[in-house]
């Protein structure tokens, strides 16, 4: 795969992330006093941890119903937003994003909990350190960061579960990564076949696979919103966090890479300030789509932004769906 090298081996990208941090740009301004979420639901998944566990604690101070999408972390992940947030409004649904029945499951069930849905934050990624196989033969880190997001999407779509109705138009916000930038092109060929692949290659298929979740957002924006926008679609980098991303990386590195996290990376109380931007902020409403890079607006990659090959991303996504027997 032809990559622009910044990415593609685990010291490039913590070089490039940390170097990112020092980079001058254009801060949009916080929050303000009235961005608050009274009344609304608001699903973050991969909130067991890191960013997503950071964000869920910051939108339930905000007063909203926050729906915790997790895999692990039930009940005690809760207990502590809970806490740190002082809401009684925190609830916790499994969902294990690298399983296509678990998926349609959570998605009945938040239609039976809560009815609609006023913001969805896909937040959960993982880095693996090696290809394995999901139950349905796809390989688990394209399924987790890309095709898991495609299809809980489309299922939320298909079965009406955004607030259309309220006073604010409802919000999907993507966490990505800058290292969307990185592939110089679509690997068409290699779409949804399991390769095996060890660490060396990891830090390359996250970029690609984050190109793959920014093309898919920013066509998602694109259907929605063509006579009038209906629903904003929001995407970001949250730049590097100190999170357990590395959790798969060799024992041997991690003591060093604990070290280089706390030293340079944001924490994720700091790294969550755009996702809880882009979920409360009342300067982005009415918007169809917008990008951040910390707090920082950006274009996407030109290859990510990109409508021939968003819209053969979305096809082909839904063939190797409907592939696996599952039904949008
Ligand atoms: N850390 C960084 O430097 C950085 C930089 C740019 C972008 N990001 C993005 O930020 C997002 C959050 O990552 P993080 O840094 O906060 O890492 P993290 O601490 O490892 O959190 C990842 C979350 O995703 C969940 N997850 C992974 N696989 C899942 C699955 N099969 N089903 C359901 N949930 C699953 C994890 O659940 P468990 O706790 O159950 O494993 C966890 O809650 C990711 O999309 C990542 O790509 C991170």
């Amino acid at each position: 795969m032809e990559s622009n090298k910044n990415f593609n081996s685990p010291l490039k990208a913590t070089l490039t992330g940390i170097s990112s941090l020092f980079k001058k740009g254009e801060r949009i301004e916080a929050l303000s006093e009235n961005d608050r979420l009274e009344g609304k639901k608001v699903i973050i998944t991969g909130s067991s941890s890191g960013l997503g566990l950071a964000s869920a604690k910051q939108i339930a101070k905000l007063g909203a119903e926050v729906i915790m999408a997790v895999r692990s972390g039930i009940p005690e992940k809760g207990l502590e937003v809970e806490k740190a947030s002082g809401s009684d409004k925190v609830r916790m649904n499994y969902v294990d994003l690298s399983e296509f029945e678990s998926i349609k499951k959570f998605v009945t069930e938040i239609k039976e909990q809560y009815g609609k849905i006023d913001v969805i934050i896909c937040n959960a990624g993982m880095v693996a350190s090696k290809a394995r196989k999901t139950n349905s033969g796809l390989e688990e880190m394209f399924m987790v960061n890309y095709l898991s997001t495609y299809y809980l999407i489309r299922l939320m779509l298909e079965q009406k579960l955004f607030n259309e109705e309220g006073l604010t138009l409802p919000r999907i916000v993507i966490v990505n990564s800058e290292s969307h930038r990185d592939p110089k092109a679509f690997n068409w060929d290699a779409f949804g076949k399991f390769e095996p692949y060890t660490m060396a290659k990891t830090v390359q298929l996250y970029g690609y696979y984050k190109l793959l979740l920014a093309s898919f957002a920013r066509e998602l924006s694109r259907r929605l919103n063509q006579e009038r926008v209906g629903l904003s679609v929001f995407a970001l980098c949250p730049g590097p966090v100190n999170s357990n991303i590395a959790r798969e990386a060799p024992s041997i590195f991690k003591p060093l890479l604990s070290l280089v996290f706390g030293i340079f990376f944001s924490s994720p109380l700091k790294a969550s300030e755009p996702v809880v931007y882009f979920a409360s902020s009342k300067e982005v409403e009415g918007k169809d789509f917008d990008y951040l890079f910390l707090m920082q607006r950006k274009e996407l990659a030109e290859l990510a932004d990109d409508e021939v090959n968003a819209k053969k991303l979305w096809k082909i996504s839904e063939e190797l769906i409907k592939k696996q027997g599952v039904q949008i």
